[in-house]
């Protein structure tokens, strides 16, 4: 694992997006299917991804990235809600990065929270994964439960795309963009822990004191399923950018650990 230290949430946005962007650019993605070779990207949604999505959607502007041969799978979508309903993952991903870069339509691929058969469609998803050649970044939040995507606690560590039961503790957390609590789906369709393992790499971003207690359960904490990101401790090539206030609960140990591993390792 990989931590990068930052100051602000703003800090850990522009290093996360010139990161993605230095992937993209070493990769050269070209058109078409395995074996040519498009960027497969994971990304999630959130509050802490908007200034991700942000600085991407100006480096594209700028020149400097082009989503043209990039193909992106999404963390997960609430069951219920229409693409078009405005707190729908769809809309936010359409409306904070996809409509603003040049992506094509069918390169986007978001699970349908309406479809008439959610169980397929979760199957499907992971066949669409494996056909795009797998994930080779998977970008994700995590919740101050220790979720990633919606892989609550008591999630199995090997579990792969399937409807979840939202936590009361996550649908409260999510209350914010609704008008009151009753509002936010109980379900959602989500990848899971396995499919997240899955992925070549994986960048985890975290911002802020509400998120101090997930980090050091994620990062120095022993696995378990009562926190899903700590599976990640399993991850060959795992990075997770945090701001100061995200760090609040680690070690010192750890983290002068880290900070002299990323002297090192420039
Ligand atoms: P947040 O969500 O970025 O809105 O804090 C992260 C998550 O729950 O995965």
């Amino acid at each position: 694992m990989r931590l990068i230290m930052r100051q602000s949430e703003k800090d850990v946005a522009v290093w996360t997006a010139n990161y993605i962007v230095q992937r993209i650019s070493f990769f050269s993605p070209v058109p078409g299917e395995p074996p040519s070779k498009p960027f497969v990207l994971g990304l999630p949604t959130g509050s802490t991804p908007i200034e991700i999505y942000q600085a991407l959607v100006g480096r594209h502007n700028a020149g400097l990235v082009s989503f043209e041969n990039v193909t992106t799978f999404n963390m997960d979508e609430y069951v219920g809600l229409a693409p078009d309903h405005p707190q729908s993952y769809h809309k936010f991903m359409d409306d904070h990065l996809f409509s603003h870069v040049n992506i094509a339509k069918e390169h986007i691929h978001i699970l349908d929270g309406c479809a008439d058969n959610l169980k397929a469609e979760c199957a499907a998803y992971e066949e669409a994964i494996k056909k795009a050649g797998g994930i080779e970044l998977f970008l994700g939040g995590i919740g101050e439960d220790g979720h990633i995507a919606f892989n609550e606690p008591g999630s199995s560590l090997t579990s792969r795309t399937r409807v979840v039961a939202l936590t009361r503790e996550t649908r409260e957390v999510n209350a914010r963009f609704f008008s009151r609590v009753d509002e936010v789906p109980k379900q959602a369709l989500s990848v899971g822990v396995g499919t997240v393992m899955d992925a070549r790499e994986v960048v985890i971003v975290a911002a802020g004191k509400r998120k101090a207690r997930a980090i050091a359960a994620c990062v120095e904490g022993p696995v378990t399923q009562m926190c899903t990101a700590s599976c990640l401790q399993m991850h060959p090539n795992v990075t997770v950018v945090c701001d100061e206030a995200a760090i609040a609960e680690l070690k010192y140990g750890t983290v002068q650990y880290y900070l002299e591993a990323e002297k090192r390792c420039k």
